[in-house]
């Protein structure tokens, strides 16, 4: 594919404060989940992932949606989007007011059991009333396809499966598409082959990708999916986070780093990449560590040399 194709453009959907923050075993405070939220909203972050309406029992660092939800001081034109594995879910995100609801389901039936506790066609029926609720409230709806790369349990996932999948959360009333690598495992020929499978059934403008880092791939496997002209993607500020149930997953690729690789190509992301750090450092300093963001670490050090 030619590289005109190339977007000008880019729209980054900051998953850190749900993708991120969901797999830490320390409690995070949910007025620091907030101050983050403010902090990615402030850095020019249009879209975030607040937090998850899922069993507290599953994911006991999401217990706090609601309180999170309704702390936040919205800003005009960002989207909050919150996920919703069901009715249940979904009541907490119309209650909180969400503008967005995130239904997640498996390219993997052995990920599907682990995460949610039911097969891939069980999850999708299960979805369908919380796609139909969401858009008669005017909620937009977006889907996750998890372990489209390869999964934890079952190694390779088929093309074909990924592409039914994605057929069958647009038949329930799907908007956007996410494809994600939930373990990191996929690299950029294999990236790809499941896009262009994708958008057989999804228009670019609506068909994302979501990159977890743990081989180190994901920066590439963006670059991969702009020369197609995908220009929707999930990153992580400060590279938090995992899923409970992908042990040994490592957080998405870090917002710092995506941000600084398009700016770098010309890209737009609207972005302000000095207050995205300071979002990244901020965060990671509540957890106790250093940003996992090469970015980042290398501009809070030129900082401190300056
Ligand atoms: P289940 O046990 O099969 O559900 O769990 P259930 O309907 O039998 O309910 C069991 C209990 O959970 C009941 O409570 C329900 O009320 C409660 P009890 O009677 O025992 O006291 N419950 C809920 N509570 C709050 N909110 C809800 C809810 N639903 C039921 N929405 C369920 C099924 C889906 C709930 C469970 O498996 C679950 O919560 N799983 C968590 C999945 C999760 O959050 N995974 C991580 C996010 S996905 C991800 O990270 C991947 C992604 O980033 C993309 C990628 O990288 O691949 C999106
Ligand atoms: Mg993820």
């Amino acid at each position: 594919m030619s590289l005109t194709a190339f977007p000008t453009h880019v729209t980054l959907v900051d998953v850190g404060p749900r993708d991120g923050l969901q797999n830490e075993s320390q409690p995070v405070p949910a007025a620091a989940k907030i101050e983050l939220v403010h902090r990615l909203q402030a850095a020019g972050l249009r879209q975030i992932e607040v937090t998850s309406y899922v069993s507290p029992k599953w994911v006991p660092q999401m217990a706090d949606n609601a309180e999170v939800m309704a702390g936040i001081q919205r800003q005009a034109g960002v989207r909050y989007s919150v996920l919703t594995p069901n009715m249940k879910g979904f009541e907490g995100a119309l209650a909180a007011q969400a503008d967005e609801v995130v239904i997640f389901a498996a390219a993997s039936e052995a990920f599907s059991q682990r995460n949610i506790n039911c097969s891939i066609a069980e999850s999708i029926e299960r979805f369908r009333p919380v796609a139909e609720a969401a858009r008669a409230h005017g909620m937009k709806v977006r889907a996750a396809v998890s372990c489209a790369l390869g999964c934890p349990y079952q190694g390779e996932v088929s093309l074909d499966t990924v592409e039914e999948v994605v057929q069958r959360l647009l038949d329930i009333g799907t908007q956007h598409v996410g494809v994600a690598d939930t373990i990191g495992v996929g690299t950029a020929g294999r990236v790809k082959a499941v896009m262009a499978r994708a958008l057989k059934h999804v228009p670019l403008a609506e068909l994302s990708g979501h990159f977890h880092d743990t081989y180190g791939q994901a920066l590439t496997n963006i670059y991969a999916c702009l020369e197609m002209g995908i220009h929707t993607f999930d990153a992580s500020v400060g590279g938090l986070g995992g899923c409970p149930y992908a042990k040994g997953a490592t957080g998405n690729v870090a917002t710092e780093d995506v941000v600084y690789l398009l700016h770098g190509q010309g890209i737009q992301t609207g972005i302000d990449l000095d207050a995205l750090v300071d979002a990244g450092a901020y965060i990671s300093g509540v957890l106790g560590r250093k940003p996992v963001s090469r970015v980042s670490n290398a501009l809070l050090a030129k900082r401190q040399t300056s």
